[in-house]
């Protein structure tokens, strides 16, 4: 192994530099040649690729988003795109690439190792939908992004005595509903695991009031409902003022924490680890605060179980049955 790259594909998300500069920094200091490829799959068919130095990753550990930019490649995914993918790497003389992405980047990670270019993953994308490991790259950030607005809104919800719905992003995983809504002191988590009744949402406000409650925060992922329509739903329901705010990409951008900064620098430093040691078609993950690795097609086969004790606690604490 001499020459190794890295690429960011899919959803950018917070953290991703700071897995970047891990590679390369990690990369150098092994002796490697590290290469940057720039849009990820789109970016290795095109060989847009270009070799990094330790300056090239400077001051970027803090910076949300991703300097080597990311995308969605549909040409990537057809055997002619694959093909060409192979033979650009084979080109720059490429060994290895560390792939930043989430579960569709790690299906792409597997063809190229299956077509003899070794690849290792991380796990990039705030979602945190990925089954193998506890934490995502970029789960921190967004969840602690979403509490910021939780917060801010609160102040809102409180003057004018509202119930705010807030949509966060989890198109199938409501990990980010879930954290957010219990650090934030939400009446109501809405997740796409778990079903919901309106009827229950509005009883639990309509105690709230009774109890004497000034506002009340629902946080619904996207993958659970509509914010608008179930803004239209309860305003149906119950004599309260709703309104809805959809975080969208307020909640995807931004400087990492420290949480997120660290946990990409591990795993940053563990792929290259790996790609020296001749390994491939492995993700990096991180299991009760250790960082480990394992094949990308286990991986991807394991279903993410939801915490439903992490639920639970959520509706023990926002219980408004009594004072
Ligand atoms: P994420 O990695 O965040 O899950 P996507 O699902 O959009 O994001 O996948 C990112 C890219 O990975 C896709 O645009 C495509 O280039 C590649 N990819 C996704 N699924 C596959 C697949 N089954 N085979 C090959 N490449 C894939
Ligand atoms: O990064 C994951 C995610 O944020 C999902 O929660 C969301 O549905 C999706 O990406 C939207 O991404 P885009 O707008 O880039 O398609």
């Amino acid at each position: 192994m001499k020459n190794i790259a890295v690429l960011t594909s899919g959803g950018d998300a917070p953290g991703m530099n700071a897995a970047i500069r891990a590679v390369v920094r990690s990369g150098i200091n092994s002796g490697l040649r590290v290469f940057g490829i720039k849009r990820g799959y789109n970016g290795l068919i095109q060989g847009d690729i270009q070799e990094m130095k330790m300056s090239s990753v400077a001051d970027i550990i803090q910076r949300g988003g991703t300097i080597l930019r990311t995308a969605r490649s549909e040409e990537f995914k057809t055997p002619e795109g694959l093909a060409k993918a192979v033979n650009v790497a084979k080109i720059f003389n490429i060994d290895g690439i560390v792939v930043i992405g989430g579960d569709g980047s790690f299906a792409g990670a597997q063809k190229l190792t299956e077509s003899g270019i070794a690849c290792i993953g991380i796990p990039g994308t705030i979602d945190n939908d990925l089954a193998y490991t506890d934490f995502t790259i970029g789960f921190d950030t967004a969840v602690n992004n979403v509490l910021d607005a939780i917060n801010k809104i609160r102040d809102t919800s409180t003057s004018h005595e509202r119930v705010s719905i807030i949509e966060v992003m989890g198109r199938h995983c409501g990990d980010i509903a879930l954290h957010a809504g219990i650090a934030g002191g939400a009446e109501s988590i809405i997740v796409p695991e778990i079903e919901f009744s309106v009827e229950d949402i509005c009883r639990k406000l309509i105690q709230g009031k009774n109890r004497g409650k000034l506002h009340s925060i629902i946080v619904l992922a996207e993958g659970a409902g509509d914010g608008v329509k179930l803004e239209e739903k309860i305003r149906s329901m119950v004599d309260m003022e709703v309104r809805a705010t959809i975080l969208g990409y307020i909640q995807r951008g931004g400087n990492a924490t420290a949480v997120d900064r660290l946990l990409a620098s591990r795993m940053g430093a563990k792929a290259v680890e790996l790609l020296l040691e001749g390994k491939e078609g492995r993700v990096v993950g991180i299991k009760d605060n250790k960082i480990f690795d394992m094949e990308i097609h286990e991986a991807l086969a394991m279903k993410k179980i939801f915490n439903k004790d992490l639920y639970q606690l959520s509706d023990i604490l926002s219980n408004n049955l009594s004072d």
